[in-house]
């Protein structure tokens, strides 16, 4: 399956390191052309003779002068490339390669890469519960890169939790996973809706709730990935989305959200609406701060209007229509009415009630509802694989239009 494909393999300063061998025999097997590039550090883990005999290549760790004298040309290696695996990746080279921090070989390739690049971190678990790790994963992500979520397990320390590189039969599985569903999306217009809306009650408050906009933005990448062109209308976050084929427009109302929606969606195959949009906001907004007194306030709210009602509404032939649900109670029976109502294809539920699942989480759990009832009922996963989860099932259920 991996047959002829030039794959860079780069090791960083991990005890992970002993892993690399077995990853590169295994790719090696099925058929891949392997070049192995290494930190200095690296070197103390993993011994360069032992990779230059299983990959049959000399292996490249001198940021500058191969042992024969020559140049050691990064470009050419990132041109050269398939697919690039960093594995095991440490915090310090994830801030590097986050940060554009080129003191090594390694960075420097990774910089070059014209190709998906696959990160397996690898990492004691405070380091990699720090926000300054999780920050960078977060950055690493929105450039496209595919993040190999570490295991739970015994650590090097002796401490256990988060932090254990994936295994390389894992890695490999990934891969080639990745050449043979990669694509499937090639060319499709998508409209994927994150966030917030903030309402705005006078000049420096507002109303506002609890999302991050992170379900949202994976699946834009995620899509993204697939080939599709992702137009990302977005309420106030602070996440980020580099990828090339995302297009980002930033919002704040539900009423702007509405706008920038009404214009994308007629000329959109696929939309996903994960944004939490106000149900109502302020039937007068304050253009000066409002100043308090001893006597009870009352704000009046108004409905907004509802996006996906209205593109259900005007939903085209083969425009596939995709909702979230957040619910407390009754669950499926609010799904499916929401999805009838809002003429929708697929309504995606969330559900209040499952730990670890929901707004402001990096976990979630959703099922997925379609006209015959429960279509697919996922586990507690990180929301960038729920994305995948989505993104999969959309494709498989619904023929998409060539
Ligand atoms: N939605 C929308 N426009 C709104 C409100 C919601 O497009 N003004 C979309 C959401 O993005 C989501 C779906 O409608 O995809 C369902 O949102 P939800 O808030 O769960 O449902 P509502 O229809 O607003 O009903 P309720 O809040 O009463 O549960």
């Amino acid at each position: 399956m991996l047959k002829g494909k030039r794959i860079v393999v780069g090791i960083t300063g991990s005890i992970a390191a002993y892993k690399v061998p077995f990853l590169v025999r295994l790719l090696v097997k099925e058929g891949a052309e392997v070049r192995i590039i290494m930190t200095p550090s690296a070197k103390d883990f993993v011994t360069p003779l032992t990779l230059a005999t299983l990959s049959q290549h000399p292996v490249i760790a001198d940021p500058f002068k191969a042992d024969n004298g020559e140049w050691n040309n990064h470009v050419e290696l990132g041109q050269w490339a398939d697919a690039m695996i960093f594995a095991p990746v440490t915090a310090n080279t994830l801030g590097k390669m986050a940060h554009g921090i080129a003191d090594n070989f390694v960075v420097t390739a990774y910089l070059s890469a014209k190709c998906p690049v696959f990160i397996a971190p690898a990492m004691d678990l405070d380091m990699y519960a720090h926000p300054s790790t999780q920050n960078n994963l977060g950055i690493l992500s929105s450039y496209g890169n595919f993040i190999i979520e570490p295991q739970v397990g015994e650590l090097a320390s002796g401490l256990s939790g988060p932090g254990r590189m994936e295994e390389p039969e894992k890695i490999v599985l990934m891969i080639k996973d990745h050449f043979t569903n990669r694509l499937d999306l090639n060319k499709k217009k998508i409209l994927v809706t994150a966030g917030p809306t903030y309402e705005n009650i006078d000049p420096v408050r507002f109303l506002g709730n609890r999302s991050t906009g992170k379900m949202g933005f994976s699946l834009a990448l995620e899509a993204a990935r697939r080939g599709a062109e992702v137009t990302l209308v977005t309420g106030p976050t602070h996440l980020i989305a580099l990828h090339p084929n995302i297009h980002r427009i930033d919002v704040e109302s539900a009423e702007e959200m509405y706008r920038a929606c009404m214009l994308e969606a007629p000329t959109t195959e696929i939309v996903i609406m994960a944004a939490a949009v106000s149900d109502y906001t302020c039937s007068r907004k304050s253009t000066q701060k409002l100043k308090k007194s001893s006597a009870p306030f009352s704000l009046e709210l108004i409905p907004t209007r509802d996006i996906l009602r209205e593109i259900g509404r005007q939903k085209k032939k083969n425009q596939i229509l995709v909702g979230f649900a957040l619910e407390t109670d009754n669950e499926l029976d609010h799904a499916r009415k929401k999805l009838t109502e809002k003429n929708l294809d697929f309504i995606v539920l969330n559900s209040l009630n499952e730990n670890g699942a929901g707004f402001g989480l990096e976990t979630n759990k959703i099922s997925i509802i379609d006209h015959t009832g429960t279509a697919y009922q996922g586990t507690l996963q990180n929301k960038s694989v729920v994305a995948e989860e989505i993104i999969d099932f959309i494709v498989k259920n619904r023929t998409i239009q060539p």
